[in-house]
């Protein structure tokens, strides 16, 4: 009998490729918006936009054309040369954001690597270089942003960790005054964390970092890999507390799905990493930095934060009605489009169900189950998502009595 198409695909890579994921046995062949087709052609609505990526959907024709005319003008020419799209695009973000110079890289971890050479530079001629880093905090794979990763799980098996880094309990401002030493050059987190469970930091806790690194004269540095361009509402997380970092990384959804990185610093930090210093062959290529200024264009110009606001509001109330009513549930948490639903037992259990029934959805931590809809998701898209967690949670636990 003939395989079918999932089937010959999986038994390529388990011959080919290495084994570095839990995959699905799911052969995603097409996507548009919220959508997904499986080889089989079954529909699928997607909350998980490729782990925060796809934030203006699968696709989006004004992303998809700026790539397609920008490979046909140019692709690459190396930074040894100008190019027109990359201060194009770093004029939108600082005008997005505070006024200040870009680096451009390939991912989120080339970005922290860039925001943590960045600080380590700063502080070389004050004898500064530990960066103080939070307990279940994400930030890459690298050897560097392992290091800087709060979760032990990551880590193992690759030590040693490289030295410099120090870790205190997120959102409490007053083990990071007692770590900061005379050796401290910066502090760094996510205004959410993502792989950590969707936990914001309280505004409250960020204008205290502020205030504090001010008053010790070290570096307040945010990454924004996850929680950034858009995917809470604001342009970035960070922007929600009304304060200003001295530096910030980016990466996934910067470019809808084409690879791409960014760190942003104060213009008074410009003259911290120089040539020679730091680069990336592949940073801020014409076609990387021409999706990039379509995605922001598209998220200021169809007022995606609005949408985002918006139906993140609608679906966290919903999802808290379910905490109230069953008993798997034990509360929602997150901002704008960045959702989690705690549950009492591994987000693992739920994830096939919800598939079954058509919605990709992602686990954070692990026992959250992490919503990061595009921020183009429609009213009647939130409930056809909410019918099927309800239907999968009325699977996995009873309902509340009364
Ligand atoms: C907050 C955060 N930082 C960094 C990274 C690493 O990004 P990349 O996988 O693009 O290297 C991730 C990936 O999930 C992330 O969530």
């Amino acid at each position: 009998m003939k395989k079918d198409k999932t089937s010959a695909v999986k038994e390529m890579y388990a011959k080919y490729v290495m084994e570095t994921y839990a995959r699905a046995d799911l052969l995603f062949v097409r996507g548009a918006g919220c959508k997904l087709w499986d080889a089989r052609g079954k529909r699928y609505l997607d909350f998980s936009s490729g782990i925060a990526v796809c934030s203006l959907g699968h696709c989006h024709p004004d992303v998809t054309s700026a790539i397609c005319e920008q490979a046909q003008t140019l692709v690459h020419t190396s930074n040894l040369f100008l190019n027109e799209q990359q201060p194009k695009l770093a004029k939108k973000l600082v005008e997005n954001t505070f006024d200040g110079v870009c680096f451009f890289c390939n991912s989120g971890a080339e970005a922290n690597e860039a925001l943590i050479k960045f600080a380590r530079k700063w502080g070389s001629d004050k004898g500064r270089y530990e960066i103080i880093v939070m307990n279940d905090s994400f930030h890459g794979r690298t050897l560097a942003t392992l290091a800087a990763t709060g979760r032990a799980k990551y880590r193992k098996g690759f030590q040693p960790d490289m030295p410099g880094f120090k870790f205190v309990d997120y959102n409490d401002l007053s083990q990071v005054r007692k770590a900061i030493t005379s050796k401290t050059a910066a502090v760094m987190l996510e205004a959410v964390q993502g792989e950590g469970g969707v936990i914001p930091a309280t505004d409250k806790y960020l204008q205290g970092l502020r205030r504090l690194c001010d008053q010790k004269g070290i570096l307040l540095l945010f990454d924004e890999v996850q929680c950034g361009f858009g995917r809470t509402g604001d342009l970035f997380a960070w922007q929600h507390s009304g304060i200003t970092p001295d530096a910030f990384s980016m990466a996934k959804a910067i470019a809808n799905g084409f690879p791409m990185g960014a760190m942003l610093c104060r213009r008074e930090h410009a003259g911290v990493l120089t040539p020679g210093t730091h680069a990336s062959t592949f940073g801020g290529t014409p076609l990387a930095c021409a999706a990039a200024c379509a995605v922001i264009d598209t998220i200021l110009h169809d007022k995606l934060l609005e949408n985002c606001r918006t139906q993140g509001e609608f679906l966290m109330k919903r999802l808290g009605a379910f905490a109230k009513k069953y008993s798997c549930v034990k509360g929602v948490r997150g901002r704008g489009l960045m959702i989690g639903v705690v549950l009492d037992r591994p987000a693992s259990e739920l994830l096939p169900l919800l598939r079954e029934k058509g919605l990709i959805a992602l686990s954070a931590g692990e026992t959250v189950l992490r919503l990061v809809p595009p921020l183009i998701v429609t009213r009647e898209e939130c409930e056809t998502a909410l019918e099927i967690i309800e239907s999968a949670l009325k699977k996995i636990s009873a309902p509340k009595k009364g």
